[in-house]
């Protein structure tokens, strides 16, 4: 099986990360919640991974909420935010677990910039959209469909600029581009740790730069006595026991980033992805969606083939693609795929050329 479905989770892992998994079920108690040495190197290895995570996304490591995936660091972050009529800007890219909170609680919601692969236009876009009653920002930095990466960095100025609150959802981008807390301002960078900072489904994180709304209340193992949660973070994101071992591979996870490097990393996906356009660019009938600005990332259609038709057939053949709309009707509306959903292609470090020439021969045969 040759596996491109790296922006849904990331399936191949580093060995240390599957092992890490059984060893700390076999080791490790609760952190927090005692003295002894089970339950005391539960904290150590939990703690380790706040530091490599903070280390990372240039913050402090109690700014590190582990959550359940980056849906529940998005809800953690917009819940804190935002409040019913409050006008919030986002980008027209955005994925339904930023534009389904937004929806829910009832916010005003502002979108800029439809167009695919353009920076400058999404930049002015937000620079028209965001107002005087502009409550936040929210914005992905690489779309989970096209790979489009957003000038977050320039967004985020903007947003500085004005004195509103940004979170960004680095679901695609995090362990694949550079992403810092402190440079870029942030109240909110929210993340999945299954993804491309190879670590368990069942992980996520939210670096806190902006004080926390609990969304759930309970245990913490501090401030016992007290019937409310802690203010502080990172307890005050994190209500009963923790996904230790989850949280123990992430950490695993990341140190594998950091050694690989974030710059191989994002120049590898950046090469398959051009290949597999070139290769997809060159068949009658196939229509790529590619850019200047795009990370591993590339959704494709055959013009005479549904979408969930051309993935069925590539899963038959032995390849693992999703098809369809992604949870993003947003991104696809604004690139005019909403009818018919595009097939899409995303690497991880462990795919090669090879496997991409492979899926191109088996779209034509
Ligand atoms: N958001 C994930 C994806 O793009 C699940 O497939």
């Amino acid at each position: 099986m040759i596996y491109f479905d790296a922006a849904a989770t990331t399936l191949q892992k580093p060995p240390q990360v599957r092992k890490m998994v059984a060893y700390a079920m076999e080791h490790y108690a609760s952190p927090g919640r005692g003295g002894y040495r089970a339950a005391m190197l539960a904290s150590d290895a939990v703690y380790d991974c706040r530091k490599e995570l903070a280390e990372l996304f240039e913050a402090k490591p109690e700014d590190i909420v582990f959550t359940m995936n980056a849906t529940h660091a998005l809800n953690l972050a917009i819940k804190t935010l935002v409040e019913p009529g409050d006008e919030v800007v986002i980008s027209g890219f955005e994925h339904n677990a930023v534009w389904r909170p937004l929806v829910q609680i009832g916010a005003n919601v502002k979108l800029a910039g439809r167009k695919l692969f353009d920076p400058d236009d999404t930049l002015e876009a937000f620079r028209v959209a965001i107002g005087p009653e502009t409550k936040a920002v929210v914005c992905t930095h690489v779309s989970n469909v096209f790979g489009y990466v957003l000038p977050i960095e320039k967004i985020a100025a903007l947003c500085h600029e004005r004195g509103v609150p940004l979170v960004v959802d680095c679901s695609q981008s995090a362990g694949i581009l550079p992403v810092s807390l402190g440079k870029l301002h942030a109240a909110f960078l929210c993340m999945p740790g299954h993804k491309s900072l190879y670590g368990p489904q069942g992980t996520g994180v939210l670096v806190c730069g902006h004080a926390l709304r609990p969304l759930l209340a309970g245990g913490t193992g501090s401030l016992s006595k007290s019937a409310s949660m802690p203010e502080f973070t990172p307890d005050a994101g994190e209500a009963g026991t923790h996904n230790v071992p989850g949280i123990c591979a992430l950490c695993e996870g990341v140190r594998f980033v950091k050694n690989v490097g974030l710059d191989a990393i994002c120049a590898h996906g950046k090469m398959l992805g051009q290949l597999l356009t070139a290769e997809l660019s060159s068949l009658p009938g196939v229509r790529v969606y590619h850019g200047r600005n795009q990370a591993g990332v590339v959704s494709f259609l055959l013009e005479t083939e549904d979408t969930e038709q051309t993935a069925a057939r590539l899963s038959s053949q032995g390849f693992s693609l999703r098809a369809g709309l992604h949870c993003a009707p947003l991104a696809h509306e604004s690139a005019g795929t909403l009818s018919s959903g595009t097939v899409r292609a995303s690497f991880s470090v462990f795919n090669t050329a090879r496997e991409v020439r492979a899926l191109a021969q088996s779209l034509i045969s």
